[in-house]
């Protein structure tokens, strides 16, 4: 017989017929007469039934072990009683890995999940975090090949900061130092004259010393970079990003943004356009909303969230003050003090989502910013080069995976958002 997925069992279709199963034991009731196996696969869970009648299937149970491995054959049966409505008689069932005593009860800490993470990520709540996951790679690589962008990779391992050299780490690379990738984009920059628009996800590091739930040192970023645009473009193709993103996923998976505690319809609801406002504006509600802040200072989660609360969607602020800003960021021709960068929030949350800018073109202006964080300008040599032969307007964006699907399923850590979480104090497993 061929194994269905547990999902399948699930509907009225199947009612008096014999399926096969296979999946890991999510809870076990052993009773006198009568065995009740909740299995689970990654579709779903049903129960299973084993009664004394059925006596070699009813002795094999006996063994059975929660989390062990399962096949099992039997009728299903409506229930309204059952967990997910229906149960399935069992007629055989055999054991394909036994499990151990299960090391995970319910009142285990946060630290002891994290600890045993390779043996936590068949929870439930997990499974439905990587589905959503999984999809939400998938849309953007859709978003971005529907837009004809081509996908670029670059090198993990370089000789230059991209976003400041106080957040990189150092690897020995044969006894020279080079640094882990904080971004793509500067290689993105160099690839424009020969792809035009191009696209990347890839795992970029970042040694921020902030122990916060927003903050993972290795996390997956998705960059996109275009000629011949600026600011405006790239603003297009965050809000079509995002609510791409969001309706792929409403669609997917209803089921598990429920278990998650977000409802489907309030993703449909992110469409195009977003509220865009200027730094200026974003200060103006801080101040109106009596927020503690300085002006000129970085917008963090705690001003987003307060900012957060006036919009129903994600909103972008742009023309911040250059002078806190990264080194290859434009000025605005209007106004040089301000860069032609933008973020994009989170509603809800507030937690930024995207960072992007328009590129400055003018070598002497970024090396006078580089020299402004202690950098070495000669290793971005390699750089200014991209300027120097036949340079175009252009700009691009990062976006960070795991912010995002912390947003859309709602987790309070980032830590859930990715099976092996690398943080400040985290390496294992
Ligand atoms: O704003 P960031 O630092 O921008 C850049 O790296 C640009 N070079 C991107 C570009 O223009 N191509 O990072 C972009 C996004 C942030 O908006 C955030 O979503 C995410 O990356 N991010 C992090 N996500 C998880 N953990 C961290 N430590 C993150 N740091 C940034």
């Amino acid at each position: 017989m061929d194994f269905i997925p547990i999902k399948q069992v699930l509907t009225s279709k199947l009612e008096g017929k014999k399926v096969a199963i296979r999946g890991w034991v999510y809870r076990e009731r052993k009773l006198k007469d009568k065995i009740f196996l909740v299995m689970r696969d990654v579709s779903g869970i049903v129960q299973a039934v084993v009664k004394t009648d059925s006596k070699k299937a009813f002795t094999d149970a006996q063994k059975v072990t929660m989390e062990s491995s399962v096949e099992l054959t039997g009728k299903v049966r409506k229930d309204d009683r059952a967990p997910t409505g229906f149960e399935i008689d069992v007629d055989s069932i055999e054991i394909i890995g036994r499990a151990e005593r299960f090391p995970i009860t319910r009142d285990k800490s946060e630290e002891y999940l994290l600890d045993i993470r390779h043996l936590w990520v068949r929870s439930r709540k997990l499974t439905s975090v990587f589905k959503i996951r999984s999809t939400m790679f998938a849309a953007i690589h859709e978003y971005f090949r529907d837009q004809g962008f081509y996908e670029v990779q670059a090198p993990i391992f370089t000789p230059t900061a991209c976003e400041g050299g106080s957040s990189q780490f150092k690897v020995d690379y044969f006894g020279k130092p080079v640094f882990l990738a904080q971004s793509w984009q500067l290689y993105a920059e160099a690839l424009i004259p020969s792809l035009e628009k191009i696209y990347c996800i890839a795992p970029s590091f970042r040694a921020e010393k902030s122990k916060t739930s927003r903050h993972l040192t290795e996390y997956w970023h998705a960059e996109m970079e275009i000629g011949w645009g600026g600011l405006e473009e790239i603003i297009k193709h965050g809000e079509g990003l995002i609510s791409h993103i969001c309706k792929r996923v409403a669609e997917e998976h209803p089921d598990d943004l429920k278990e998650l505690g977000r409802d489907p319809k309030d993703l449909l609801k992110i469409k195009p356009p977003f509220p865009h406002l200027k730094y200026k504006d974003a200060v103006q509600i801080l101040k109106k909303d009596k927020v503690k802040f300085k002006d000129g200072d970085d917008i963090r989660p705690v001003e987003g969230a307060a900012i957060a609360k006036h919009y129903d969607k994600p909103f972008f602020v742009t023309h911040f003050p250059a002078d806190v800003m990264a080194f290859y960021k434009s000025a605005d021709p209007k106004d040089p003090k301000l860069a032609l960068g933008m973020d994009l929030y989170a509603s809800e949350i507030g937690t930024e989502l995207i960072g992007g800018s328009q590129r400055s073109l003018d070598i002497s202006e970024m090396k006078a910013k580089l020299k402004r964080d202690k950098e070495d300008t000669k290793t971005y040599d390699w750089y200014f080069d991209t300027r120097r032969f036949g340079a175009v307007p252009h700009a691009g964006f990062g976006f960070g995976v795991e912010r995002c699907l912390q947003w859309i399923c709602k987790l309070p850590h980032i830590r859930d958002t990715i099976p092996f979480p690398r943080t400040i104090v985290r390496t294992e497993p």
